[in-house]
């Protein structure tokens, strides 16, 4: 019976490529759709108001923030200019306590606010403002926002785990300005972005081929570079660069290509926020281990897999995490010792047989293949929009895309899987031309960059 089971997950979770394209095709026109008008698509292609990259000649201190992964971020930066590039960089990682991703806007940006201003106090060497300025910000916030400005925008909706009632519609900079003004720390929010942009700048200041960003982590999502008159609901100027960086928000795309279990339907009826972000629910570090936990579950109790009882522990949404996943997955040792052990210690379920631990591998390999390859349809979505998966004419123009995020990071299997099948979708000599680097937290370092180019100070320097 639980070989049953999976079987029937395997045949649901079916990723074949035909099927890819045709994710690949829906992504290219929800695309247009959501460039197109406002709430024309499920994609809504935020404006990010970045109308340019980082160049190299970025120079001076600058702080980011960064909110919205797993954990939440602080960074300083000294910029040299062409010459110095990065001079000097620190960071701090902070976790955010459960409770305030719940509570109040006031709470959660108190406490923002108030580890910014610790971090700022132990600035020391090789780090220095000009006499009399302000310090500045480039604000890194990883949630749908509707820009009105390059350093103002409104929460749309909140993702991932947070849930905060009264941010939403709220300009997030000013809660953020409020809660430092609150503390009395004298800073100004220089640039908001989200955190596929920050990895774009970053991407681009190491490579002037980054044309798009991804992130694969809690959440997934995609930035890329756009053609300003391609945006056909953008009123406003076209900017001298003539391009415009769109933040897709793509883990709310939705298909009737998808491939869409009933695991994956009570994951989203029972989730903070059903109906919404159904790409990323299949695809991102939030989920993939709690849907192994519900097929499990499901195993448990209809084909006693685990003995008479159902483990208490398996029924306990969101207690299997994607690190433990990956960590089964990845296991190579011959008795499969290290999925033994994770079953014992998170879901205290012991004296499992090897054949029912190979299976547990199997179910790992289904779901995050198909994450993986769903990303990957996605990318090549992008590549299509801007007519970069052929080679036309013979011209091998280079396109490099910044990935980042943990899953991307620690998942082995599953940045491997999504590698091969980009290639196996784009076919061998367009591939060549797509290159997908590792950002690594290129996006604290990006918010910096951008607040650096949207610096107050910046028409004194000229
Ligand atoms: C980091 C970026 O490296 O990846 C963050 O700097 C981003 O801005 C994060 O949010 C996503 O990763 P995760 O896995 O922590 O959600
Ligand atoms: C979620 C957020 C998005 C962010 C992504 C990755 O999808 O809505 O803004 O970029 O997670 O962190």
């Amino acid at each position: 019976r639980a070989v049953a089971i999976l079987k029937e997950m395997e045949e649901k979770c079916g990723t074949p490529i035909g099927k890819l394209r045709q994710v690949a095709d829906a992504m290219t026109v929800e695309m247009h759709a959501g460039l197109a008008s406002e709430g024309g698509s499920k994609l809504k292609m935020l404006i990010s108001y970045v109308d340019n990259l980082p160049t190299g000649d970025e120079k001076g201190l600058f702080y980011a923030l960064d909110l919205g992964g797993t954990n939440f971020r602080v960074l300083r930066v000294q910029l040299g200019g062409r010459e110095g590039r990065v001079v000097k960089q620190e960071f701090e990682e902070v976790s955010i306590p459960p409770h305030l991703m719940t509570g109040s806007s006031h709470e959660l940006f108190d406490y923002i606010a108030a580890a910014l201003a610790k971090f700022v106090a132990t600035e020391g060497e090789g780090f220095h403002v000009s006499p009399g300025r302000q310090r500045e910000l480039g604000f890194t916030f990883s949630f749908p926002v509707r820009q009105t400005s390059i350093a103002s925008g409104d929460l749309i909706k909140w993702t991932k785990g947070f849930s905060i009632e009264d941010t939403v519609g709220e300009d997030v900079v000013g809660e953020l300005t409020k809660a430092m003004e609150r503390i009395g720390l004298d800073m100004r929010v220089a640039a908001l972005v989200n955190d596929t942009i920050g990895t774009l700048a970053g991407g681009r200041y190491h490579n002037k081929d980054a044309i798009a960003a991804v992130i694969l982590g809690t959440g997934t999502n995609a930035a890329y570079v756009e053609r300003a008159h391609a945006i056909p609901k953008w009123h406003g100027l076209l900017p001298k660069s003539g391009e415009m960086v769109i933040n897709m928000e793509w883990g709310n795309f939705r298909s009737s290509h998808l491939p869409l279990t009933e695991y994956d339907e009570a994951l989203d009826t029972e989730s903070l926020n059903p109906g919404e972000q159904i790409f990323e629910k299949i695809i991102s570090g939030m989920y993939l281990g709690e849907i192994v936990r519900r097929v499990l579950c499901r195993m448990a109790e209809e084909a006693n897999f685990f003995g008479d009882t159902v483990p208490p522990k398996l029924k306990i949404p969101f207690i299997l995490r994607t690190p433990h996943m990956s960590a089964m997955h990845h296991d190579t040792s011959p008795d499969l010792r290290v999925v033994g052990k994770k079953l014992k210690d998170i879901l205290e379920i012991s004296n499992t047989s090897l054949k029912m631990r190979k299976l547990v591998v199997e179910l790992c390999d289904i779901v995050a293949t198909r994450g993986a390859r769903l990303s990957a349809a996605g990318i090549v979505g992008i590549l299509k929009k801007l007519g970069r998966d052929t080679v036309r004419d013979g011209e091998k123009q280079k396109s490099v895309i910044a990935l980042d995020g943990g899953l991307f990071e620690h998942y082995t299997k599953f940045s491997a899987c999504m590698q091969s099948t980009v290639k196996e979708l784009l076919g061998e000599e367009v591939s060549e031309t797509v290159v997908i680097e590792h950002s690594n937290d290129g996006s604290g370092i990006g918010a910096a960059l951008l607040a650096a180019s949207h610096s107050q100070y910046l028409e004194v320097e000229e």
